[in-house]
């Protein structure tokens, strides 16, 4: 992977260009290529040092397992999950991002393939097999577990096991300790997966298409959920609905 510039450092740490120039004398920290002096590139793992420094380690993190959730396709959900987990892997924290889509769309945007080639969610599930042996590493810092349609067979096993809404949580509480932010994008339906997901989630983001219908779907969406967190007698998460106006269909 190429990495960044510090001009686009400045930008994610929120700092003047001269704090970061400071930061990469500090640690002596060499371009990529110093051929295009006007644009030197900065390796990513130099980079999750730099912004770790002007930012990461000033954060507090109090939310460490989030996911991305409604059961209404096409809103964004996969998109956002990308740029969150890739731009906190940047600044510096351990990330893992869980791709509970069939679908494979996170999968395939970071560049692996959704054809059944990789292990998934289902073979940690259904399989009993370590998530260490699924996670496939994509750049410093940040690590995936991928997906492929392999995943829609999850449902029949969850409806089978004991304790079918609280496999995720058994399966990844472990890994809370190795990652400073665990991430889930779902597919869009009110699956046996996605409660699992929203069980082990201290935050849910709610993504919204910003128009008038996805309103009254929203309310739909909150009335479903405060259901089930009474059904499930469990404290809720954090909910924050971000809305997204996805641009591609309304041009
Ligand atoms: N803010 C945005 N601006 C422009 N295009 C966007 C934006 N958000 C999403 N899109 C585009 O909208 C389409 C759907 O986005 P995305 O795949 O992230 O949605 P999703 O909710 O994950 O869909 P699904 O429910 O099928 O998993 C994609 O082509 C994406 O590039
Ligand atoms: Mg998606």
């Amino acid at each position: 992977m190429v990495g960044l510039t510090q001009r686009v450092m400045a930008q994610i740490a929120k700092v003047t260009p001269p704090t970061i120039s400071k930061c990469i004398t500090q640690y002596e920290i060499k371009p990529v290529d110093i051929k295009n002096l006007r644009n030197m590139r900065y390796r990513i793992n130099d980079v999750r040092t730099v912004l770790r420094h002007c930012i990461g380690k000033n954060l507090q993190i109090f939310k460490p397992v989030m996911a991305f959730y409604n059961f209404k396709g096409g809103v964004g959900k996969t998109s956002i999950c990308f740029q969150i987990s890739s731009h906190l892997a940047m600044m510096g924290f351990k990330v893992l991002v869980v791709d509970a889509d069939p679908q494979g769309h996170l999968t395939t945007s970071f560049g692996l393939s959704n054809e059944k080639e990789y292990l998934t969610l289902y073979d940690i599930i259904e399989n009993q097999m370590s998530p260490h042996d699924v996670i496939q590493p994509i750049f410093e810092g940040l690590d995936l577990v991928p997906s492929n349609l392999s995943l829609t067979r999850i449902e029949v096993s969850l409806n089978e096991l004991p304790k079918r809404e609280e496999r995720i949580k058994i399966a990844f509480d472990p890994l809370k300790k190795e990652y400073d932010f665990i991430l889930f994008d779902t597919n869009p339906s009110i699956s046996h997966l996605n409660r699992n997901v929203i069980v082990f989630s201290d935050l849910l983001n709610i993504i919204v298409e910003t128009q008038a219908y996805s309103i009254n779907g929203l309310k739909l969406l909150m009335g479903d959920l405060d259901r089930f967190f009474h059904s499930m007698v469990m404290e809720k998460p954090e909910i924050f609905i971000i809305p997204n106006l996805a641009l591609e269909k309304h041009n």
